[in-house]
Order: C-alpha cells, then structure tokens, then sequence
C-alpha cells in the first residue's frame, strides 16, 4: 500500500451534517455529532468525508446558499468543534473534504448586501447586474432574473434567487475566492468538492443563449454563454497550483449540466484532479437499469479520457433519489449489492453517501411536509430533494439513534429494521457486505487503479469485467437477471473472493451465476 493516494486509490464518503448525528438533542445534526462517529467510518474503511456545507446560511437552499464562506454554522457547531473533527478524522487517517459553494452567495452575505445597496457601492460589480434581462433562465425554475427596485436593475441567479451569481470577471472576487481556499487549506482541510465550477463564468456581454426545443425554460436553451466558458481552464489551473503547493490536497468538481465530455474536459494535470460522473440524472427521475447501461457509460467514460485521470463515481448524493430507492424493490437488497459492487469496483473513486452502505431508501413526504423549495415549485412533477435528506439510523432506539430531540426531518418508517446496530450483528447485512467491498479495494491494487477490461456478454443480464493491474487479475461478474446466468471464464484458476451465493475454492472454463449474484474472483 505504499504507493496509496487516498483520493485516487479510497473511498470518500459524503455526509450531509445535518442528518448524520445530533450531539445536543436539537434534532439538527452537528459537527460533534460527525466526531462522535468517526470510529464507526473507520471500520467501515472510508478514508475521506466530504462535507456538505457547514457555513453559516439562511438555508434558502439547505447550505448551499452561502452567507459567510469561512465560518461554521452555529447550528453545526463552532470553529473549535471543526478543529477537532479533523484533527479526529486526521488521527484516523481520514481526510476532509469541505464543500465551496463559490458560483453564488446568500442574498444575506454581506457581499451581495452591499453590492444591492447601490449603483455606485464598490462591491455593486461583484455580481452580474444589468438593465434588462436575457435570456438566460434559472434551472430551478423561471427567469434567472430578478428585479431589485432600490436601484432599479435586475441581478441574475442561476439557482433560486436568494443565490445571486458571482462575477467571476471582476479581479477582486476571483482574489477573494481564492482566499478562501487558503483558509481553510491553512486550517488543515484536505481538499474540497466545487459546486457547480463550470458555471463561475459568464459571457462578457451576457449574451443570450441560443434556444433549442425543450420542456422547461431553462431545457429549451443551448447553454454556451451562462457556463463552460473557455476562462474556466486557467481558473482550474490557478487553483490547482495553489492546491499543489500544500501537500496531497484534492479537489473534485461538481459539473453542471453534467456530460461524461465534461468529467473529462475539466479533470486531469494542471486541471481539477477530478470530476464527477453520476450514474443517474434529473434528480433520479431517470433510473435506468440494466448490465448494459452501466458497461456503456464506462465505456464512454474510458474513451473520453483516454485513461487520463479516474474519475469521481457516485451512486446517490443529496441531489438525487438514492440508489437503494432508484434500483431496488421494497426491502430487498439484492440490487443495492449490485449497485454497491459497481459502485466499488468500477474505474474511479467511489463515493458513497451516508447510509448507502446500510441501503437507506428515500423517505416519502406529503405536499405539505416538502421543505426543498424545488418540490414546493415543481410539486407534484418534482418532489424535490428533501427525500435523500433524511436522518441516518444508527439503532433501532427513538429516532433511530440519530437525535434526542425532534429531529429536523422526518425519518424512515423502516429504521427499526434497517439500520447500523442491526446490520453489525448480521453476517448477510449490506453493512457487512460494503465493509467487505472496500476492504477488498484496499488489499487489491488492480481494483483501485488497474486497468479495466469489459468481457463481451455471452447473455443478457450479465455485467463481466477484469480489473487489471501488473501483479493481479480481479474478474467481477454481476447478474442483473431474476435466472441464473452462465459465463465463460478467461483461462486460468479462480479462486472467489466475494460472492452473494455459495462459491466452491476453485473455479475454472465456466461459472453459473445464480439470480442477482454478485461475484467477485481472482486468478492465481
Ligand atoms: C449543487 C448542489 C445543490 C445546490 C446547487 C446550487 O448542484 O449539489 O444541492 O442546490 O448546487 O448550489
């Protein structure tokens, strides 16, 4: 393992603080609360936590509506409680992954304050105002712009609108957000995941975009003047150089509008280290499912960066249905180890999210319970994202362990049976079977960084690939079919290493892969 970079060759798990663990019974998880379970990620063997934003935030979009980038929300705790969460993760080998949200504020941070306040403020060109609107839309919903009576402009936002855009153009904001990284750089934090990156800048003229046909406003546009602007690589590569100069820092970008092209376009040397590729989109309107669904977006992936860089994988994040929800009937797990396996044996960093480990499923709310103003927007279309939000469950005591108090969100009525506690004591649990995964990645390299060879399917319903490094073979094989499956093995001896059904030592020419199996085997 010496040769192990941790945010190449781990596993990053992404909390989103407040449903993880409540410290002081105010139904809000906190930072204490992420400490006090910083043994149990350890046994699970991630070795990074991503953070969903801990700053301070009128919450118009649950922390991603940014009133001071370098300070902590008091309901997540103090600034003291953050140094000791990482001094924590760090003792344990974990890593600290923060979240900049740096396209848009808060319409209460007091940049935007001033820059509202009046034509002539000097913070006025920090944000993009103009006398009349283009025809530019938010994605959430509308116009992007709003009108701001007090000096008669109108400012535009990407997302809701108390999250006004950022000119990047302007030398002092670009100066002011790079303070920021070294801030918390300075603090210890070990990398940090870009929010929506590839959206910072704007055509120079703010031109309109072209249209196209599309459902919603924001569809029916061509996005080539609002994002993706070619100002965007000497940014990444400022930021890179800034990142290098602090040892083994990490950064992983959230594209918006997400493309494979666009995983690959802004990741690699002097770029991000590396990307997002999501394995669902539209907030998991679309679940596609399927052995060949998967084998061709690697495939994609694979070709569009030509083996540069390995990109971020994700399976459910606090955006989207998660994949236990998306993937599986009812209770039953067997997808979620399918999607698991993939998940952690595909070519890329895993990322996995609270509780996908113990197949947390999506609560369902009522119209009224809906907090995520995109579901109250979008309602009964989108029900917005506040169904992969919900608190994580530890045991099966009140509130599955996760506060004393209220908490913040409902829970999932299935939390007496589904949770940690519960999935430590059995051998055939999720749990059990993540932790083995990741275990697996650590003691095998080519499952980390090896190469990747897709097996031609000989039957529907079969995923089959090598994983391939100097000194080891790893073959995975996954039946995403209700009947057994048979597949011709490469020549050689093997031996299983994981399997969801009963495996004999040795295997050879051929193996039957009963219902859903999982498999994984290596040869000597
Ligand atoms: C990202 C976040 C999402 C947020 C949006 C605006 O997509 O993941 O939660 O609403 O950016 O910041």
């Amino acid at each position: 393992m010496g040769d192990f970079l941790w945010w190449r060759d781990g596993v990053i798990y992404q909390i989103y603080p407040r449903s993880f663990a409540d410290s002081n019974g105010d139904g809000f998880g906190d930072l204490p609360g992420i400490t006090s379970k910083l043994d149990y990620l350890a046994s699970l063997g991630i070795d990074g936590i991503w953070l969903s934003p801990i700053y301070p935030s009128p919450d118009a979009d649950f922390g991603y509506d940014v009133a001071d980038h370098t300070a902590v929300d008091p309901r997540y705790g103090t600034m003291e409680d953050f140094d000791r969460l990482v001094a924590e993760a760090h003792k344990r080998g974990i890593r600290i992954i923060l979240d900049l949200v740096l396209n848009h504020t808060s319409d209460r941070h007091p940049w935007f304050i001033e820059s509202r306040s009046s034509r002539d403020n000097p913070k006025r060109d920090w944000f993009l105002w103009r006398d009349a609107p283009n025809n530019w839309a938010s994605i959430f919903g509308g116009s992007g712009w709003v009108y701001a009576e007090k000096t008669g402009q109108y400012f535009f936002h990407m997302f809701f609108k108390e999250q006004p855009d950022l000119n990047w153009r302007n030398p002092a904001v670009r100066q002011a957000q790079l303070e920021v990284f070294r801030f918390w750089l300075e603090r210890g934090v070990d990398g940090f995941r870009l929010d929506v990156f590839n959206a910072y800048f704007k055509h120079p003229d703010l031109l309109d975009n072209p249209t196209k046909f599309g459902l919603r406003r924001f569809d029916r546009q061509i996005h080539v003047n609002d994002m993706d602007r070619p100002e965007m690589m000497p940014l990444l590569n400022e930021i890179r150089t800034l990142l290098d100069s602090y040892p083994e820092r990490y950064s992983v970008g959230e594209p918006f509008v997400p493309t494979i092209e666009k995983t690959a376009r802004y990741a690699g040397e002097g770029k991000l280290h590396t990307a997002f590729h999501f394995f669902y989109n539209d907030m998991g309107l679309v679940a596609k499912w399927g052995a060949d669904h998967f084998r061709r977006q690697m495939l994609d992936l694979g070709k569009a960066s030509g083996g540069a860089y390995l990109p971020a994988l994700a399976m459910s994040n606090h955006d989207s249905a998660r994949a236990a929800s998306r993937y599986c009937r009812g209770e039953d797990d067997a997808n979620a180890r399918i999607a698991m396996t993939m998940l952690m044996t595909l070519r890329g960093t895993p990322f996995l999210y609270y509780g996908e480990e113990i197949g947390l499923r999506n609560i369902s709310l009522s119209r009224k319970e809906i907090m995520d103003p995109l579901g109250k927007y979008y309602w009964p279309i989108i029900k917005g994202r506040d169904g992969c939000r919900a608190p994580m469950h530890w045991d099966d005591s009140a509130n599955a362990g996760f506060s004393t108090g209220r908490p913040w969100l409902k829970l999932h009525p299935d939390y007496k049976a589904r949770n940690v506690a519960a999935q430590e004591n059995d051998a055939g649990s999720l749990l059990k079977f993540s932790r083995r995964l990741i275990a697996l990645r650590k003691e095998y390299r080519a499952l980390r960084d090896g190469g990747i060879l897709f097996l031609e399917p000989p039957q529907k319903d079969l995923l089959a690939y090598l994983r391939l490094s100097q000194e080891q073979t790893i073959l995975v094989a996954l039946n995403f079919s209700s009947r057994a499956r048979m597949l011709d093995l490469p020549p050689g001896d093997w031996q299983p290493l994981l399997s969801t059904s009963t495996r004999e030592a040795n295997v050879s020419e051929k193996v039957t892969l009963t219902p859903y199996e999982v498999c994984l085997m290596k040869s000597s």
